[in-house]
């Protein structure tokens, strides 16, 4: 097949770890006999640094007109002092509104050779895998106006959603549990929030049109502790788009770090966005030990969502959890005996796993 991909490494590790990810995708290529082609667009502060905008239109036509789209990460101290309007993250956050990517996909499933890279009890954390589920073009993040009042003294945030917008994430979350292990956590701050009660009766309404989920509800404090006290209670999660992000930065913790998360930002036809979860970085930026696990993790999603490349996804799947086994890993795992390696090294040994399979299976 032929693929067109567009590129969007943004700031701080974003293009280091794009430059990983991208490798591996012309390898796995290679491998299958695709044809990757791969363009580079400006956004976030690299945009802003020389274009003047941290989305220029030339990135929205690119992104419109490709097959997918692989970001890194965008943002940093640099910037951190422009208007709303004018910072990275208006970058980001125009891109998934551009272009109506309004679900989130973030799985939490570790590898079992880290499991004691994370600070938490391996009795706890071993046989968790969750699917975050989270909105991500509505919300707090998308209300308008944003804005100080009275000589700075009052500041103005929404929280805006029409029923539409709940409905679609919901549906996608109740399909997401059917094609897993059918139980679905819907969580929301339903005590205290209009919208919540909203969400919550969507979802209530919507668990007939789904009789083999079984439906819970969750408060969002209770289930940022429950996240990490019994986090195999949960599979799939679904939540409005500002507790998603919170709490998935908290789920990455059962993974052993922020660096290994993959996402998926999709929409239900057309192009979808694949980013890591984390952001650029900037106190490792440009020191070659960012973990590109993430991110490569994240060039699988697309290749299994965008692309319907099963194959292909698990192949990268299988050569990361490989050079994990084997001992590589990157310094924020911390971790004791096996080999610590940089952004460049991990990623080669992933490309070396690639091709060990490819010769193990004579393709
Ligand atoms: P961050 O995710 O960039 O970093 C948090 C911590 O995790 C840091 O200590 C960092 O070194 C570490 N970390 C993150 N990714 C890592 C990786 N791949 N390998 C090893 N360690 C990693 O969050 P922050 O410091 O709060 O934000 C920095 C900037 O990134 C901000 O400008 C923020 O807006 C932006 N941000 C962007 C995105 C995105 O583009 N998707 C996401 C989150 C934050
Ligand atoms: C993420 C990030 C973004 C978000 C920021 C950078 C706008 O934290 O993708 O998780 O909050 O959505
Ligand atoms: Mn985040």
């Amino acid at each position: 097949m032929n693929k067109h991909i567009v590129l969007l490494p943004g700031d701080g590790v974003g293009r280091e770890i794009t430059e990983s990810a991208a490798e591996v995708l012309q390898a796995v290529a290679g491998d299958f006999g695709h044809t990757f082609t791969m363009e580079e667009q400006a956004i976030g502060g690299d945009a802003i640094d020389n274009v003047g905008t941290p989305l220029p239109d030339a990135t929205i036509d690119a992104c419109r007109n490709a097959d997918a789209i692989l970001l890194g990460a965008v943002g940093g101290p640099k910037w951190d002092g422009m208007s709303a309007d004018k910072r990275p993250e208006k970058g980001l956050l125009g891109i998934r509104k551009a272009l109506e990517l309004f679900a989130n996909l973030r799985p939490i499933k570790g590898f079992p050779s880290l499991l004691h890279a994370s600070p938490l009890k391996e009795t706890i954390i071993e046989d968790s895998d969750i699917l975050i589920v989270r909105e991500l073009t509505g919300g707090i993040y998308f209300g308008t106006p944003s804005e100080r009042r009275d000589n700075g003294n009052k500041v103005v945030d929404t929280l805006v959603y029409e029923r539409e917008e709940m409905e679609r994430i919901i549906d996608k979350a109740f399909q997401s549990a059917r094609l897993r292990r059918g139980h679905l956590t819907s969580v929301d701050k339903a005590n205290v929030l209009e919208s919540s009660r909203l969400w919550r009766e969507i979802v209530e309404e919507k668990k007939n049109d789904y009789p083999d989920v079984t439906v819970e509800h969750m408060l969002v404090d209770a289930a940022a502790m429950q996240l990490i006290t019994q986090p195999n209670q949960f599979d799939v999660l679904v939540t409005e788009n500002m507790f998603g992000d919170i709490l998935s930065d908290e789920a990455s913790v059962l993974t052993g770090s922020l660096g290994m998360l993959p996402s998926a930002s999709i929409r239900t036809d057309g192009v979808g966005l694949y980013e890591p979860v984390h952001g650029s970085a900037p106190d490792i930026a440009g020191c070659d030990t960012a973990n590109p696990l993430g991110m490569i993790l994240s060039a699988a999603l697309m290749l299994r969502h965008s692309f319907g490349m099963e194959s292909e996804a698990s192949s990268i799947e299988r050569s990361v959890r490989e050079c994990l086994d084997q001992g590589y890993h990157t310094a924020d795992l911390g971790m004791n005996g096996g080999q610590e390696v940089g952004t460049r090294q991990m990623t080669k040994a992933v490309l070396d796993h690639l091709t060990v399979k490819r010769v193990t299976d004579g393709i």
